[in-house]
């Protein structure tokens, strides 16, 4: 055992371990050995997945510490240069594989270790070599050649194989931000599996290539030529300690409790996220991740048409997230959850710090002041953050849950990190994108990301409803022209339920407890604001619309299924669209009343800026998750009165 087993079995001794915990760094390895242990023909086995089998939401409903628990894992595993998955269940209890089946046209997802594999492989390839000699780049050394997730576009050789698909850039000097210089028009087409160039694609074969623009753009310290003088000293300070309390993974915070988890394909999961008042304990969401993303570019130029990467399903958020940094990625009172992920050959790989929970003052929760009584009273907000942040290639995706006194549950995206970068002749940009920097330009795109949100409103049966504002036609009952009123009307089917925003009609979504209703007699509920809705701009039957489907609806509901967890399908690298959203609410099932699960589409349409070069600033989307009439009255009117005493007036 290493320090942190034991620190996990001591806390296992001190009842905190749950069922829905993540599989343990001990765990995993068992797993991958009891895998490898059922296939010894298999030279080189290596895994895509290895992760917590969730037990079943009865068993982890009605668990209480002691009780004995199974523990399983799921994987996903395939042979080293062999096509084909198995996807399967361990029982780490009874050492045996207890389910498994090969999926000969699943593709699994690119892991991290093969992005290096892919490079190399390039690099090493000759025709590359000439391609870069054409262009007059001499070092190897500074070129840069960044694997991408390739699609389905029906290219003739490639059909069947699990490729890569990689653009290229260089550095100018060691060290140097290499996005600043792309080498256009030259791509490498890898077969992962077996390690052989399939082509080098060069748009430039027959004519002179574009110029590769050398202007630096850096932006880590050491290469900047000086600062701005440093802003003045801001500490985040609890004397007492933060307001949260941690047992586990268990997090407890102003009336809120909620259970963190982490895999390797959706990364920060956040389970059980409940209310109690009066000493009562209220479900509001049985599960919550963010589950899908598509980033699709919007030229069809030289191969970027091939740019739609599905960073969740086909890299794995959790993958590739960040160990983060005291003091720089997270300010204040600050707790930790290290997580671990396989690596590819099922070895457990720790992230340190990659969960950060802390405290954030969030400016006033309400005011008000009597004028006749010259009497104000005012009590502030703060907000609990439940972050992670992953690097994708060039991007970096920060995952944000708040909770706020005034029971809103919000998901925020923070996406920061460098845009991907093509050449253009200076001055002149193609109109699919802006010049960010001489030569240098920033592509239309956007980023769509799907959560999704296994609800237990009050119970685990819900309803969902569609909100709308109904402005009257003038008339006998509207004389002055000024009647609005909403109408809310019950999702009740699966085909019902693909619903789009609608400004005009100030729509939004509501899930509603069938078990309990407030002082007014109304069920409880919470409404879905979508304030991050984008139009999508890929056509539904192109290669790449077609495998992203849930971009086209920002609401869907499901009744709850164990294997509906990705809503572009599970294995949805090269997929076809075959699997997902699409094909399962084709089933039409009855939603009224069910264990429901909301499928939110939201995120961010992006023309680059030249601000956003040579690294972004952080853009945000997300949603927000409001109670309305889940409580009685404002859930903050019982916050004591207080004087923050380490606040002070200056300029005086
Ligand atoms: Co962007």
């Amino acid at each position: 055992m290493d320090g942190t087993d034991q620190a996990q079995a001591a806390q296992a001794d001190a009842g905190a371990w749950h069922p829905l915990d993540p599989l343990r760094p001990a765990e995993i390895a068992a797993a991958a050995e009891i895998v490898r242990g059922a296939h010894p023909d298999v030279r080189e086995l290596r895994f895509e997945t290895i992760e917590l089998a969730e037990p079943r939401k009865d068993v982890v409903r009605g668990f209480v510490p002691g009780d004995p628990i199974e523990r399983q894992a799921r994987f996903v595993a395939y042979a080293r240069g062999a096509t084909g998955v198995w996807r399967g269940l361990v029982s780490l209890d009874q050492g045996r594989v207890v389910e498994e089946t090969f999926l000969a046209d699943a593709k699994p997802m690119i892991s991290p270790e093969e992005f290096f594999e892919i490079e190399l492989a390039v690099k090493a390839d000759p025709r590359f070599q000439a391609a870069l000699a054409r262009r007059g780049v001499s070092d190897q050394d500074l070129v840069c050649v960044d694997p991408w997730s390739a699609g389905n576009f029906d290219v003739a050789g490639e059909a069947g194989r699990r490729i890569a698909h990689t653009f290229v850039w260089m550095r100018a000097r060691a060290g140097d931000n290499y996005y600043a210089h792309p080498i256009e028009g030259l791509n490498g087409v890898v077969d992962i599996d077996t390690g052989e160039v399939l082509r080098i694609d060069d748009y430039y074969a027959d004519t002179a290539p574009m110029a590769v623009p050398m202007g630096e753009s850096n932006y880590t310290a050491d290469m900047m030529d000086g600062f701005k003088p440093e802003p003045a000293a801001l500490d985040v300070v609890q004397p007492n300690g933060p307001g949260f309390r941690v047992t586990g993974n268990l997090i407890e915070w102003e009336g809120f409790d909620v259970r963190v988890g982490f895999n390797g394909r959706e990364g920060l999961v956040l389970h059980r996220l409940g209310y109690t008042e009066n000493g009562v304990r209220r479900p509001i969401l049985y599960r919550a991740s963010l589950t899908e993303m598509v980033v699709p570019y919007g030229a069809p130029v030289r191969a970027h048409h091939r740019k739609n990467v599905f960073d969740i399903g086909e890299y794995g958020l959790g993958k590739l997230a960040n160990a983060l940094e005291l003091g720089c990625d997270c300010l204040g009172a600050i707790h930790y959850f290290d997580a671990y992920v396989n690596d590819i050959t099922g070895a457990p790989r720790l992230i340190k710090n990659a969960i950060c929970l802390h405290e954030e003052d969030y400016g006033i929760g309400w005011k008000h002041w009597d004028w006749r009584t010259d009497h104000a009273e005012v009590r502030r907000m703060r907000r609990l953050v439940i972050s992670s942040i992953s690097t994708v290639g060039n991007y970096e995706y920060g995952s944000y849950w708040y909770l706020y006194q005034d029971g809103i549950i919000e998901f925020e995206m923070k996406a920061t990190g460098i845009i991907n970068t093509v050449g253009c002749e200076p001055g002149k940009p193609s109109r699919y994108g802006t010049e960010v920097s001489p030569g240098v330009e920033g592509q239309i795109h956007q980023h769509v990301f799907c959560a999704r949100l296994d609800t237990e409103l009050d119970g685990p049966s819900n309803r969902v409803l569609e909100c709308d504002t109904v402005a009257m036609q003038p008339g006998p009952d509207n004389p002055y022209g000024n009647a609005f009123y909403v109408q809310e009307r019950v999702l009740a089917r699966e085909s019902e339920a693909r619903r789009k925003v609608d400004f005009d009609a100030m729509r939004y979504w509501k899930v509603q407890a069938t078990e309990r209703t407030n002082l007014m007699g109304k069920p409880t509920a919470y409404k879905l604001e979508a304030t991050s809705a984008v139009r999508p701009y890929t056509h539904p039957e192109s290669p790449s619309g077609k495998r992203g489907q849930f971009v086209y609806n920002h609401l869907w509901v499901t009744p709850f299924a164990v294997d509906e967890r990705y809503p572009a399908g599970e294995f949805m690298n090269h997929s076809t669209g075959d699997d997902g959203l699409a094909a399962w609410t084709a089933q039409d099932r009855p939603l009224d009343g069910a264990d429901l699960v909301l499928w939110h589409s939201f995120g961010i349409h992006h023309l680059p800026r030249p601000e956003d070069f040579p690294v972004q600033p952080c853009v945000t989307c997300g949603f927000k998750l409001h109670p309305v009439g889940f409580f009685d009255r404002n859930p903050m009117i019982d916050l004591p009165p207080k004087r923050n005493a380490a606040s002070c007036c200056v300029g005086e």
